[in-house]
């Protein structure tokens, strides 16, 4: 099963991949999560990102695409994956429409987490993320088990630098202007469901499981 998970910055993309990937036993991909990996550890692929990551911008197609597809022909991929802030534009759609055509293959679900500009924001500043393995907590709606303690790896829990209010708002407008489009683009393609991100994460979830179950 190979599931596209689309939303604004911080409707919840990555905490229902996660949950996604437990239960079906599929690996979580997450763009975001790689290039904050290799920040931290100093790449060049780090740097390059980090300069548009603090800006709030999207990293160059050519630089995601090309780690997108080499994170897709790894052995785990074979029976499906979760693919959590890729794409995020037309162009990038295209190229991964054209590759799993060449394996005969479809994304089956487009996830549209639906969450109000409002509510973003609001949600933003209190996430926490672990440095070590990039999950994801709330400190009122996902709070860990001990405070700044990540329960999966016991690493420290921080503030994405990506998360001050200005660069949210700006991340949201990049959303609207370049994200945003690749809605009609699923529903074009009949892949496309739609699920109220603004409830309880595990009622969200379990809309999403109902959706996967369809099948
Ligand atoms: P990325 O890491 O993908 O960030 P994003 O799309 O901005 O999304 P977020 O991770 O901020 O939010 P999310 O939807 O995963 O929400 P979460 O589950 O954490 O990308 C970061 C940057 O990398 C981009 O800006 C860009 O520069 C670059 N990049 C990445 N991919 C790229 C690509 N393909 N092309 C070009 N550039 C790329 O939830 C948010 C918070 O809300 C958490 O605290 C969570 O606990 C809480 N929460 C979740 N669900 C609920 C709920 N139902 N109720 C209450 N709280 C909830
Ligand atoms: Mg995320
Ligand atoms: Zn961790």
């Amino acid at each position: 099963m190979k599931i596209v998970m689309l939303g604004a910055p911080g409707a919840g993309k990555g905490t229902q991949a996660e949950m996604i990937a437990a239960k079906y036993g599929i690996p979580h991909i997450s763009t975001g999560d790689i290039f904050r990996y290799n920040i931290k550890n100093g790449t060049d692929l780090g740097k390059e990102a980090k300069k548009y990551m603090d800006e709030g911008k999207l990293v160059p197609d050519e630089l995601t695409v090309r780690l997108l597809l080499d994170r897709v022909a790894k052995d785990d991929c074979k029976d499906g994956y979760v693919l959590d802030g890729f794409p995020r534009t037309i162009p990038q759609a295209e190229v991964l429409t054209k590759e799993l055509e060449k394996q005969d293959a479809k994304v089956d679900f487009a996830i549209n987490v639906d969450v109000p500009d409002e509510d973003i924001v609001r949600r933003m500043g209190g996430r926490r993320a672990c440095v070590n393995c990039g999950a994801t907590y709330h400190v009122v709606y996902a709070a860990p088990k001990v405070e700044g303690v990540c329960d999966k790896c016991g690493s420290k829990l921080v503030l994405r630098d990506d998360d001050k209010p200005e660069t949210v708002q700006k991340r949201l407008k990049v959303y609207h202007e370049q994200t945003q489009p690749l809605i009609e683009y699923y529903e074009k393609k009949g892949v496309l469901r739609t699920v109220d991100g603004t409830r309880d994460l595990h009622e969200v979830f379990a809309d999403i499981a109902a959706i996967l179950e369809q099948n």
